[in-house]
């Protein structure tokens, strides 16, 4: 089958790596004929359309070896497909090292959301990994800007390639070698969606330069960061921040920062084996203590103590951070402190859309 008569592209993007491979794609959808839309997956309602003619796209970075939590429910809610076709483009951590372009590793995410599809009733038609400049600036330096202008330019052709190959009517299935990695990583990618992402959030706090003119709030996809204290706004990351990048990478004072000191203390907070300690204390009688120590509750407790200890510090951590000199200490023992930002080049803040905010009747 070719020569859809609908696309609808649905993307979601921190720094803007998605939205311009979105772009691209949905520019030969409208070359090829098809009557596009192109959304985020924040602002998107997908109406329950499916049918012959209708090609979905749905594309997401790679974090954690994987899909990211906010691409896989979007998967996950999807209205089912009706024998509509659906491909999946996952981007991710491109780099050029010494002259040499050097690919990311998506792991499972691509198969992960075209399995969700077509468990769905979508006839999944390609999945494919493109290249990006990598955008993890909490880990790295942002590459200089040639570097990226090369990376980019790579991407656009295949990325386009792909998208005229699928809406032609062929199908394109790559990133098996990453999927097969991906899955000796499954417990790293499982272990990132289940914890990894929520201290990431974490680790982020905003600098002494921050003049808390709120726009890492208005612009946060997931709409879960929020300015806290009325003389003297700072961000505060909630716990269903997807640790993105958009904030840290558009930030006009370059105020955000990921605080490494900062995440060895929270991960030693966090990791003491207090369930172990409390359970042994308790004055329980024999059978519940024996009950209460199997590895499954053990692992459980210490879940709920991993997540609960991490909000707990952060509050705290936030509010030390509003005296300068601890501000100032958590600031010059990171390296974030002098990375280069990175944000896809033709991407301004403004092409891409904040997350919605619940009403009050929503909550
Ligand atoms: C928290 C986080 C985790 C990431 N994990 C991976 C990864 O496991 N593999 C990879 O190739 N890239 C990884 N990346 C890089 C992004 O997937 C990549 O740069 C992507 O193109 C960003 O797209 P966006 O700007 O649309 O958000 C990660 C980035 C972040 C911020």
């Amino acid at each position: 089958m070719g020569g859809y008569a609908r696309a609808s592209l649905y993307y979601m993007s921190g720094t803007g790596n998605t939205f311009r491979v979105a772009n691209w794609m949905a520019d030969e959808a409208g070359r090829a004929g098809a009557t596009v839309t192109t959304e985020s997956l924040e602002q998107a309602h997908p109406p329950a359309d499916g049918g012959e003619g209708k090609l979905v796209m749905l594309l997401s970075p790679t974090h954690g070896f994987t899909a990211p939590w906010h691409a896989i429910r979007f998967a996950l809610r999807l209205p089912r497909g009706r024998d509509a076709h659906a491909a999946v483009v996952m981007t991710r951590a491109g780099s050029k090292i010494a002259g040499r372009r050097l690919p990311g590793l998506e792991g499972t995410g691509g198969y992960l959301l075209a399995g969700i599809l077509a468990a769905k009733g979508y006839r999944v038609r390609g999945v494919l990994p493109v290249d990006m400049p990598s955008n993890w600036i909490s880990f790295h330096p942002g590459f200089k800007p040639a570097s990226v202008d090369d990376i980019v330019a790579h991407a656009a052709p295949r990325a386009r390639a792909f998208a005229r190959d699928v809406l032609g009517g062929r199908k394109r299935f790559g990133g098996f070698i990453g999927l097969l990695l991906g899955l000796v990583l499954l417990p790293v990618s499982v272990g990132y969606l289940l914890a990894g992402r929520f201290l990431l959030a974490k680790f982020f706090f905003a600098n002494n330069r921050c003049n808390g003119c709120g726009q890492c709030a208005q612009c946060c996809p997931t709409a879960t960061l929020r300015m806290i204290g009325r003389k003297n706004p700072r961000p505060y990351w909630s716990l269903s921040c997807e640790g993105c990048m958009r904030c840290m990478a558009f930030c006009p004072t370059r105020a955000i920062e990921a605080g490494w000191s900062w995440a060895v203390l929270l991960v030693y907070a966090t990791h003491v084996p207090a369930v172990m300690f409390l359970l042994n204390r308790l004055p329980l009688p024999a059978a519940w203590a024996e009950a209460l120590s199997a590895w499954w509750i053990v692992a459980l407790l210490q879940y709920v103590y991993l997540l609960v200890s991490m909000v707990i510090c952060y509050g705290f951590f936030h509010l030390m951070l509003r005296i300068p000199a601890v501000n100032w200490l958590f600031t010059v023992t990171t390296p974030t402190h002098v990375y280069r930002r990175y944000h896809e080049p033709g991407t301004k803040l403004a092409d891409l859309p904040p997350g919605r905010r619940k009403t009050a009747s929503e909550d």
